[in-house]
């Protein structure tokens, strides 16, 4: 019997997909950034793709796949990237991995926060360039965490990690979902408001919700007008949340204090606006990117493209139509 090809689009992949047993065929592109074509052609004939939140799997590149496609994997817990209507008329299981980037993701979130109130990339930046003449009493005086409110939209796993850690170092914390949360308010003190009212009163507003119809361009200025002047806006969440050029404008017009970016409409092109300024911290969409974190986030993909392969249920199966859930 022909072994089942595995396409895997990165070569970080790789060493986690050498453990399928024999039945299997891994191929994976050898590099980093495969282009639309190299994708096209490597997914002919494949049984399962292992994929990255970068790559758009569409309907060309199932129908190139052709019949045997049985699974996406994707290497993320956002799976904006992957079109689920379509793979779910043809029957393919869509994963991702969620759980396991929760811890890293949050950490990060309150890394920029960090940065940003105590102004670390600015003194950084300011030693290199040779201009710390010595200690002085108001030299890139910050802003203390304590008794901050921190104002979580989306209140999934990283919403609720975020807010354990913000309260562990002093920040109080409010939120905002499509449902409330009543253990979690309790167990947190962490009050439920409408996103109007959580932008009016948060000092520092941070995304974690997922990328839909419903949340793009969620954050435009009339959002953003209704932010303290003071506020910080942290992304981690996706780009396309957040109205970039409403962002620029509004951090020009200073009508937010500063803005923790992760990720970007166009991860390609930042808008060299945000990169001259003081009060923007800029991170590589590397809220995630910890050892432990993307190596959890390998494993759980291999289970997923497994178990869908050999008819089980994967446990982190998006499209759960596919199994003709009751
Ligand atoms: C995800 O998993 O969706 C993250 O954006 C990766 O950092």
């Amino acid at each position: 019997m022909d072994k089942l090809k595995v396409f895997a689009t990165h070569e970080f992949l790789d060493k986690f997909l050498q453990n399928l047993n024999n039945s299997y065929k891994v191929e994976t592109f050898p590099g980093k950034n495969i282009n639309r074509e190299e994708l096209l052609k490597g997914v002919v004939g494949t049984s399962a793709i292992a994929c990255l939140l970068t790559e758009k799997i569409d309907a060309e590149v199932m129908d190139r796949a052709g019949k045997n496609l049985k699974v996406i994997a994707n290497y993320a817990v956002g799976y904006d990237n992957i079109d689920i209507k379509e793979a779910t008329k043809r029957g393919i299981c869509v994963t991702n991995t969620p759980g396991v980037l929760t811890e890293s993701v949050a950490e990060h979130v309150i890394a920029l926060i960090m940065t940003l109130y105590r102004r670390i990339a600015e003194g950084d930046r300011l030693i290199r360039r040779g201009r710390f003449l010595g200690w002085e009493p108001d030299l890139l005086l910050g802003t203390s965490l304590k008794d901050k409110v921190i104002g979580i939209v989306g209140l999934g796993r990283i919403g609720r990690w975020t807010a354990r850690l913000a309260k562990n170092i002093g920040m109080r914390s409010i939120y905002f979902n499509r449902t409330r949360n009543l253990e979690f308010e309790e167990e947190l003190d962490c009050n439920y408001h409408s996103l109007d009212k959580l932008l009016s009163m948060a000092d520092v507003v941070s995304l974690s919700v997922s990328l839909s119809e419903e949340t793009a361009g969620l954050i435009d200025m009339e959002k953003i007008k209704k932010m303290k002047r003071s506020a910080l806006l942290i992304n981690t969440a996706r780009g396309q949340i957040v109205n970039q050029n409403d962002l620029v404008l509004a951090l020009k017009n200073k009508l937010i204090a500063g803005a923790g970016i992760d990720v970007f409409e166009n991860e390609l092109e930042i808008p060299t606006d945000l990169m001259s300024m003081e009060n923007v911290v800029l991170t590589p969409h590397i809220a995630s990117a910890t050892i432990e974190a993307r190596n959890a986030m390998a494993t759980v993909l291999v289970d997923n493209l497994v178990d869908a392969l050999e008819g089980r249920n994967p446990s982190c199966l998006i499209n759960k139509e596919v199994y003709n859930y009751d």
